[in-house]
């Protein structure tokens, strides 16, 4: 390989209607780099990346790899030049195995004259997988897995074809430090090898980990790039968004009465009963570790599965049980899933359309006020400076971190009292982060209460007035986080390791 080996975008252009979302755009990655690719939501990186990787064709501009010209059509065409990609959205196959989808892209490597080895896909899979540390098992459906055992599945997917330039679109968004930390380590690997990695991500740490350089967008057009010397936060949100960013620091109000009290809820066979409440005017954090439960605790309050046998959900001192999610709705509780595409959104539907769904009664049933949700849609964009064409445009064509805001403000809408979240601010920008944090301070401080997962240690630290810690089904630790007794990261990092290395003790998995 020479030393000009390089993957680049020149003055590359592409207009959505009357968008422009690529305003001649150059960018390189050199063989042997981690270069971050940043940007507000809508910047226009995730469709930089699929015009460099064959989904999406540019209207003018030049690909060029390794000093050759191409003219991608399509995601194959783009393969066999030697890219790779995880798109940002979930691209898997619902209804094949794990080890299928993994293999997808490889069939030639797992079949013998013809026939498909179903038990070497499954051991290869299982061994890719493997370097996650994680065990998921390899004939499992993936509609079965939750988002961040999905997004590892993907990854390990486009692993598979032995890529010389590897786009990784928000790999992380759904993952918590632990495989953060797995696949940063993996594309540390890659670069020592010889790879170009693209990694987009609004998560600065990261990228002071791990690349070499970093490029932003800003609305569609080239804004800079820093080499690693110059990284610190300060210079890397002021590229992103041209300031410096402010970010809260706990939650400064007392929470009040008990609203949700959550217990008998078993998540595995010998686990203990998982006890949690939630207060009005407060905001509580769940984390854990993959395969913890923290999903399932999420979507039993949320009303987003039925009330299991033997849990028990007292709400504002009622027991209740939710059979739908509309029980929940009802009782004002808005649900917000960390897999937008499955849970949250209709993609082909206007983002007024899907902003107004869960309220549709308040719109006129079922002969909707159209102009009423439309108003309440641009209310909604105030609030969470959502950037869209107009409310018309169909939500499927935002881009991910308005998605996100879509999904967040159909429960302003409704106007509901209590918010299960999972996630909160997956795939939005910094900026944004804030805003939503603001946000959801300010919900709870004027008396509704927010109960939410993250992955994401700085946000639960920064918002949340109790943190629980979930692992292996069971809650493990309880902090209280307020101006006198800070949580700090390394707390809540330790918190969920102590726990990995009591079961590597007593020889316990932690699948
Ligand atoms: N298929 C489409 N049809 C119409 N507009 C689109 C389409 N895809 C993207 N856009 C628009 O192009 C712009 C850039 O979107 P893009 O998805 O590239 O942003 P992004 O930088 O990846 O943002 P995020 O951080 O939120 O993922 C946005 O204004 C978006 O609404
Ligand atoms: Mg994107």
């Amino acid at each position: 390989m020479t030393s000009t080996a390089a993957l680049s975008a020149e003055q590359v252009t592409k207009a959505f209607g009357d968008a422009l979302a690529l305003k001649a755009v150059d960018f390189t990655c050199k063989a042997g780099e981690v270069h971050a690719l940043l940007g507000e939501n809508g910047a226009g990186k995730s469709t930089l990346v699929k015009i460099l990787t064959g989904a999406m064709e540019p209207d003018s501009g030049k690909i060029v790899v390794n000093g050759k010209s191409h003219h991608f059509r399509s995601p194959l065409e783009a393969q066999v030049a030697g890219i790779g990609v995880v798109y940002q959205d979930f691209q898997l196959f619902p209804r094949l195995t794990v080890a299928e989808n993994i293999c997808a892209a490889s069939v030639g490597d797992v079949s013998r004259g013809g026939f498909l080895s179903r038990r070497r896909m499954n051991a290869k899979a299982a061994g890719i997988l493997a370097n996650f540390g994680i065990e998921v098992d390899p004939q499992r459906e993936v509609r079965s897995l939750d988002a961040a055992e999905r997004k590892l599945v993907e990854i390990s997917r486009a692993l598979q074809t032995d890529p010389e330039y590897l786009f990784l679109d928000e790999p992380t968004a759904a993952l918590e430090p632990k495989e953060t930390h797995r696949l940063l380590a993996m594309i540390d690997r890659l670069r020592t090898h010889g790879k170009g990695i693209i990694l987009v991500t609004h998560r600065l740490q990261e990228i002071s980990e791990v690349a070499d350089r970093a490029t932003a967008l800003r609305d569609g057009e080239y804004a800079g790039t820093l080499d690693r010397s110059q990284f610190s936060r300060e210079a890397l949100s002021e590229l992103v968004v041209g300031r410096s960013v402010e970010e809260h620091r706990g939650p400064s109000h007392a929470p009040g009465e008990v609203r949700m009290h959550l217990s008998g809820l078993t998540l595995r066979d010998d686990s203990p009963e998982i006890d949690i409440s939630v207060r009005e005017r407060e905001l509580v954090a769940v984390v854990g570790l993959i395969g913890s439960g923290v999903p399932s605790i999420m979507k039993v309050a949320g009303g987003a599965v039925a009330t299991p046998k033997g849990a028990s959900i007292l709400l504002d001192g009622a027991e209740i049980e939710f059979r739908s999610p509309a029980d929940a709705q009802k009782r004002g509780i808005g649900f917000v899933s960390d897999d937008r595409k499955a849970q949250g959104i209709v993609p082909l539907r206007s983002a007024a359309e899907n902003i107004a769904l869960p309220s549709l009664k308040r719109f006129g049933g079922p002969f909707v006020h159209r102009n009423a949700f439309r108003s309440a849609a641009l209310g909604c964009q105030q609030t969470f400076d959502i950037r869209w064409t107009s409310p018309d445009q169909p939500v499927g064509s935002l881009s991910g971190g308005n998605q996100q805001k879509v999904v967040l403000s159909r429960w302003q809408v409704r106007e509901s009292t209590f918010l299960v979240i999972q996630e909160p601010s997956q795939g939005v920008d910094i900026g944004a982060r804030l805003q939503i944090h603001d946000y959801l301070v300010d919900y709870a401080k004027s008396g509704g209460s927010v109960f939410f997962s993250s992955s994401d240690l700085d946000e639960v630290r920064d918002i949340a007035h109790r943190i629980y810690v979930v692992h292996a089904g069971e809650i493990v630790a309880e902090f209280v986080n307020n101006s006198e007794n800070p949580v700090t990261r390394s707390q809540l990092a330790q918190a969920m390791a102590a726990m990995i290395d009591r079961d590597e003790k007593q020889g316990v998995s932690n699948d």
